[in-house]
């Protein structure tokens, strides 16, 4: 019975373990389970030895085994889709130097995404309003942008209170060089490359996060230690788990935008 009871825990404990694996960890599990189960269905006669066949045999159990991994449910369209595309693009017979210009394209577009987990989206023009609405008409703020994407709230709000002084940092090298070229024509932007987290925050009054639920926290400790008394950390759509925010602003467009305003106070 003991031995029993060990089993248990050293299975509940294995796929605890499993689960807690990195999702790209995760997504090259759940691929090569897919194809694993489909080439041993296939030699078992289950699965026809027809491209389509082992394919879509492929794509279900990969995304049955990210189900079972608890990945998030956007994995499970992805691979439903992934091996199809494969095999679709690889009919179409494009020249594979077109793989490669499209692998580094997305590499200059999302660089450490696969490590920060935040992707690239951008914030609208209601939601740069409603950030506008925010900055008294006096004293000039300075204005942060962590995560600035290609500018589409630095530049913006850059003309519209040319009195503030605004910064963006960005990682990424595609989206830094569209917004370094929309800052022109910009004195009071500046736009910089690098990490965020490597760089003090302490001279300013106001810091915008875009980004995602998973680099909350450490922005919000960040804010905590760099930020004066009295500066505001605005984040759009990602509020910061078990801190209150001091008000929170519906931008009211169609996206139904969240703007979660924290004040620091020490
Ligand atoms: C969702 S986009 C938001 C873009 C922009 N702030 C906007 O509102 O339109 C988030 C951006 O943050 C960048 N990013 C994520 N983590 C970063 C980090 N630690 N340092 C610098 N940039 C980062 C990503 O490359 C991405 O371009």
């Amino acid at each position: 019975m003991r031995r029993q009871g060990k089993h248990y825990r050293s299975d509940a404990s294995g796929s605890r373990l499993l689960q807690a694996l990195p999702a790209s960890a995760k997504a090259l599990l759940a691929q090569v389970c897919g194809w694993a189960m489909a080439v041993l269905l296939l030699s078992l006669g289950v699965v026809p030895a027809k491209i389509w066949a082992i394919v879509a045999a492929q794509a279900l159990i990969a995304a049955l085994s990210a189900f079972v991994l608890k990945s998030e449910r956007w994995w499970i369209a992805i691979h439903l889709a992934f091996s199809p595309l494969i095999v679709a693009a690889l009919r179409l017979d494009i020249a594979p130097g077109w793989y490669l210009v499209g692998f580094l394209m997305l590499v200059a577009v999302y660089w450490t995404s696969f490590r920060t987990r935040v992707p690239l989206y951008l914030s609208n023009r209601e939601t740069v309003n409603a950030v506008a609405a925010l900055i008294p008409s006096a004293p000039p703020m300075r204005i942060l942008d962590i995560g600035c994407g290609t500018g589409s709230l630095v530049v913006r709000l850059a003309r519209l209170r040319p009195d503030c002084t605004l910064t963006g940092i960005e990682a990424a090298p595609l989206p830094y060089l569209i917004s370094r070229l929309r800052a022109i024509g910009c004195p009071n932007l500046r736009i910089v490359r690098g990490d965020f987290f490597d760089r003090p925050w302490k001279e300013y009054d106001l810091v915008y996060a875009f980004l995602s639920p998973v680099p909350m926290t450490a922005v919000w400790d960040k804010a905590r230690a760099d930020l004066v008394p009295g500066s505001l950390l605005v984040s759009n759509s990602f509020p910061i788990q078990e801190v209150d925010a001091s008000g929170v602003i519906e931008v009211g467009e169609k996206r139904g935008t969240q703007l979660f305003v924290y004040r620091v106070d020490k």
